[in-house]
């Protein structure tokens, strides 16, 4: 079967709309409504007019998409398709940080479940973590969940003292400096550039830091011919459609896997047979609990409210 010419009638017939993440692998960008990054895909799906929304990202990502949309049929091709991050903050544990510091404002990074999302003030994502901090009055103290990496960048670039929650993403800790050191040495002129996800060894080095929407506005407007790119590999593929004439190199990790590069394993779970399959059989929906979805929805609307 040619899934892709039977993905696009679906997508006629079920009035369906495809959001893919950038990680996601290069055929389903290639068929996909919009691609973006995660604020990106939250805005879409807050204005999409389809009756079925099609997520291929991770969980989180759809659920944020139901969240927003509780009258819209929400499919993941996958439902292993998770996220560390958002698995290293269960609402438990934030539940007891925010009652030892009631009066903290509570900042969550948008890779996390709904749950936290509900007990949240507000959310924000690697696009607009700087700005959202930057909206609480100064005299409030602030809880920063689930990302200490990110956390940590926000902190230097606001000068706002954070209490961050110790959670990381298992894809951008992994990034070696010695081998990322040994490309520089191949490559003098090629600048390294990097997702604030990843470790503050490899921030102190970048030449620029960003969430995927902004790295890739970088590759654009930048004069430089090569980039070593710290993030997950699946960003290649747009950085190389809008930049053709540049190249770029995955920033290499410790361990060795078959690209010897960042691959994130839950967002690569997501096929074109498996999208195809959700979309067909409208399986497997995402569906959120209607008093959490409330409140999840308040946090999030604080966040698409201050762009
Ligand atoms: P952004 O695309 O928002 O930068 O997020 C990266 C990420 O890790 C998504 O899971
Ligand atoms: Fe989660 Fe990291 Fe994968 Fe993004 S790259 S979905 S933060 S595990």
């Amino acid at each position: 079967m040619n899934y892709a010419e039977e993905i696009i009638k679906l997508k006629k017939e079920k009035n369906a709309v495809i959001l893919a993440h950038y990680y996601q692998i290069p055929e389903i960008q290639d068929i996909a409504d919009y691609v973006g990054d995660s604020l990106g895909l939250s805005k879409q799906a807050a204005s999409t007019d389809a009756d079925m929304i099609v997520f291929a990202g991770v969980h989180f990502m759809a659920e944020t998409a139901k969240i927003i949309n509780p009258s819209k049929t929400v499919v993941l091709p996958d439902l292993d398709a998770g996220c560390s991050l958002a698995d290293s903050c269960p609402a438990s544990g934030l539940q007891k940080l925010k009652s030892s510091n009631p009066n903290h404002v509570v900042v969550s990074y948008i890779n996390c479940s709904a749950e936290v999302k509900a007990m949240s003030d507000i959310i924000c994502t690697s696009s607009n973590a700087v700005k959202v901090v930057e909206s609480i009055p100064k005299n409030k103290e602030i809880i920063f969940a689930p990302d200490k990496n990110l956390g940590r960048y926000v902190s230097e670039k606001t000068g706002r003292k954070l209490l961050i929650w110790d959670g990381e993403c298992e894809v951008h800790v992994e990034f070696s400096n010695e081998k990322i050191e040994q490309i520089q040495i191949a490559h003098p002129e090629s600048k390294l550039i990097a997702h604030p996800e990843s470790q503050q060894q490899i921030l102190d080095q970048s030449d620029f830091i960003g969430s995927t929407s902004a790295l890739l506005k970088f590759v654009q407007e930048d004069n430089a011919q090569e980039y070593i790119v710290a993030t997950e590999v699946g960003i290649l593929h747009k950085m190389k459609q809008l930049a053709p004439d540049k190249k770029f190199i995955p920033a290499p990790i410790y361990a060795n896997n078959t690209c010897a590069c960042s691959e994130c394993p839950y967002m690569k779970l997501n096929t074109l047979e498996k999208i195809y399959n959700c979309m067909k059989n409208e399986q497997p929906q995402i569906n959120v609990e209607e008093s959490t979805r409330q409140a999840a929805a308040k946090s999030l609307d604080r966040m698409l409210s201050l762009a």
